[in-house]
């Protein structure tokens, strides 16, 4: 069994990447497992939560997206759907302290005016107050679905074609990249999901073009720094070709991963 420094002593710190995203899955069935309600996992995940955020400012990681409530998560039971607001409103205020001191700026991506009032004031302010800091950004995915996000992107291109703001023929693949809510922030370079599905559930599904995945079984509330390393070594060891040819990539000095 690695330790934690052991891992940490194997990554290349030339090579980390830059924008890691997190597909943040098991909360249920790790209180499940345990005989305890769902919302236990999901207050345990908060931990997690707090680790990766660590991990990544730590690591030099310039851009961490947690996907945490999904435009589908919406058909949950209304209990669970209030626990889990409730829950992110409470987390937020609660490690903002810590986020300003360790310079994190947080930036909310998804339909935010979907989110509850009191969750969504919290969330508000807390992008509000970390806004000055310029160490490690992370975009909470909230109400987020990347078919809503491009949906919307469509419906204003549109609205500026049809208000002749823009031409049709304008529409190139960075002007659609510039109306999605990840504006300004490069594609991922490692998707994680854990809790064992292999599959993506509507998320950042134009931004991931060329990501690389990593599917792990641990649990979410059972991500510790040692999973997130592994990760990242996993990811080290991979060759991103970007669809050329490995004697291309080789023979690349500016490619950096
Ligand atoms: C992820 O854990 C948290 C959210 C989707 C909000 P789940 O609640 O999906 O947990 P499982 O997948 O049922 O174990
Ligand atoms: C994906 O997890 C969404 C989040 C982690 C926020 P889900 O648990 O909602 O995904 P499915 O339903 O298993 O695809
Ligand atoms: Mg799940």
């Amino acid at each position: 069994m690695n330790t934690l420094d052991d891992l940490i002593a194997k990554i290349d710190p030339e090579r980390i990447p830059r924008h890691v995203a997190i597909i943040m899955d098991g909360n249920g069935r790790w209180a499940n497992l345990r005989g305890r309600p769902r919302s236990d996992g999901h207050a345990e995940g908060v931990s997690a939560v707090h680790r990766a955020v660590e991990f990544s400012s730590d690591m030099g990681i310039e851009y961490l997206t947690l996907y945490a409530f999904s435009t589908e998560n919406w058909n949950r039971p209304q209990h669970e759907v209030d626990t889990l607001m409730y829950l992110i409103g409470w987390a937020i205020e609660r490690e903002l302290p810590d986020l300003i001191r360790n310079n994190v700026k947080i930036r909310l991506v998804g339909d935010i005016p979907r989110i509850p009032a009191d969750a969504r004031q919290r969330l508000l302010n807390a992008e509000k107050a970390t806004a000055h800091c310029s160490g490690l950004t992370l975009l909470m995915c909230l109400s987020y679905s990347s078919r809503w996000e491009i949906t919307e992107a469509a419906r204003r291109l549109a609205a500026q074609a049809a208000q002749g703001v823009i031409n049709p023929e304008d529409i190139s693949e960075e002007l659609i990249s510039q109306n999605l809510d990840t504006v300004g922030v490069p594609d991922p370079d490692l998707l994680i999901r854990t809790g064992g599905e292999e599959r993506i559930s509507n998320f950042l599904l134009w931004q991931i073009a060329y990501s690389e995945l990593y599917f792990t079984p641990v649990l979410w509330p059972d991500f510790h720094k040692t999973t997130y390393a592994e990760a990242i070594l996993d990811f080290q060891n991979r060759e991103r070709r970007f669809g050329k040819t490995s004697a291309q990539v080789q023979n690349d000095p500016d490619s950096n991963f």
